[in-house]
């Protein structure tokens, strides 16, 4: 199998690395506009192998034709935010380098499966969904794993369990309307709700939301281990045909009350993408907070439309 990583910079590269790390597929190529740094990266990375055993070809490159036939695409192409920003902030520059590298893959690719990185993340999966053509089963979003990494990471330190034994759930777009979910979190199969005070959870939940923003305010810039590390583990439930259900960014066609946009929900990936998108039980209080990010949501694609039509 073949996996194409556009964007060679901190998130990409990162992909690629894990993606290499973990075994499973002939070859990667990595992909950037900036001549040499790909090819660089990917050296490096190639010289990485024999340390950590690997197999998989790391190549990188400029030119698309090298990314013919290739099974799966991530894309983190893009600006990132700076301190002050919002992922919002990135919405006409970002769309129209989602929009250009779209067009360069699927021309090579035609059967590919699409993940895109790139933000605000959402309105960017829609812009590859409507530029590709493509299936909905076969273009989605990564943010979904990350976000809920965060609050996985957060739950952990604060209660001083293996994250191994976190299993949770978290909807919504990839911004601060996201909707973690602390009913259908559990520590060892027991309900969080039965181990943690209501306000400890609250605050957890709080500090998840932005916990992108936590990060570019120390760095400068934002995250790149986790977000790698989450954009793999989508590579590989598919690789694998694994079955996994992750939060990913999916298009909605009436679940969960509304359709036409890109949103996290729990969906299970395999060979042909997003086998299932899973419904999950709202109570009243879940259902206005997912309404909300989904009206984010609609909102950032209208804002898109006027700077694209204007
Ligand atoms: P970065 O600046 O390190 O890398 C972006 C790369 O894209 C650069 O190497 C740049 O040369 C390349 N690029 C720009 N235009 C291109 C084009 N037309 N064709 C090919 N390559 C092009 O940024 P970083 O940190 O890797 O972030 C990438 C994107 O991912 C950003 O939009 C960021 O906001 C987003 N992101 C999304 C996350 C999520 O959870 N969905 C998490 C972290 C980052
Ligand atoms: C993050 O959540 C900025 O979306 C990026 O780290």
């Amino acid at each position: 199998m073949k996996v194409t990583v556009i964007g060679a910079g901190n998130v990409g590269a990162t992909v690629a690395e894990c993606v290499a790390r973990k075994d499973m597929v002939d070859e990667v190529v990595l992909v950037d506009i900036v001549e040499g740094m790909p090819q660089g990266k990917a050296l490096d990375m190639s010289q990485a192998a024999s340390i950590h055993l690997y197999d998989t070809l790391v190549t990188g490159t400029n030119d698309y034709a090298d990314t013919a036939g290739s099974d799966i695409c991530v894309i983190t192409a893009g600006l990132p935010r700076k301190p002050g920003m919002s992922r919002d902030d990135l919405l006409a520059k970002n769309a129209s380098i989602v929009k250009s590298v779209t067009e360069l893959f699927v021309a090579h690719s035609p059967d590919a499966i699409i993940i895109v990185v790139s933000n605000p993340l959402d309105v960017m999966t829609y812009v590859a969904y409507m530029t590709s053509g493509f299936p909905s089963n076969r273009v989605m979003g990564m943010a979904g794993i990350l976000d809920t990494a965060r609050y996985r990471a957060f739950l952990s330190m604060e209660m001083g369990v293996s994250v191994k034994d976190i299993q949770a759930l978290l909807m919504g777009g990839h911004g601060d309307t996201m909707v973690p979910l602390p009913r259908y979190t559990t520590i060892g199969g027991i309900p969080l709700p039965e181990l943690l005070d209501e306000d400890k959870i609250q605050a957890i939940v709080e500090r998840t939301k932005v916990g992108g923003g936590e990060i570019v305010k120390l760095e400068g810039t934002s995250a790149w281990y986790a977000p790698g590390a989450a954009a793999a583990q989508m590579v590989e439930a598919i690789v694998k045909d694994s079955g996994r259900i992750l939060p990913c960014a999916v298009w909605l066609s009436g679940q969960y009350d509304d359709e036409g946009i890109f949103i996290g929900a729990p969906a299970r990936l395999g060979r042909n993408g997003v086998e299932e998108i899973i419904e999950v039980d709202l109570n009243e209080e879940e259902k206005a907070m997912m309404k909300a990010s989904a009206d984010h949501v609609h909102a950032n694609l209208a804002a898109l439309e006027r700077i694209q039509n204007s």
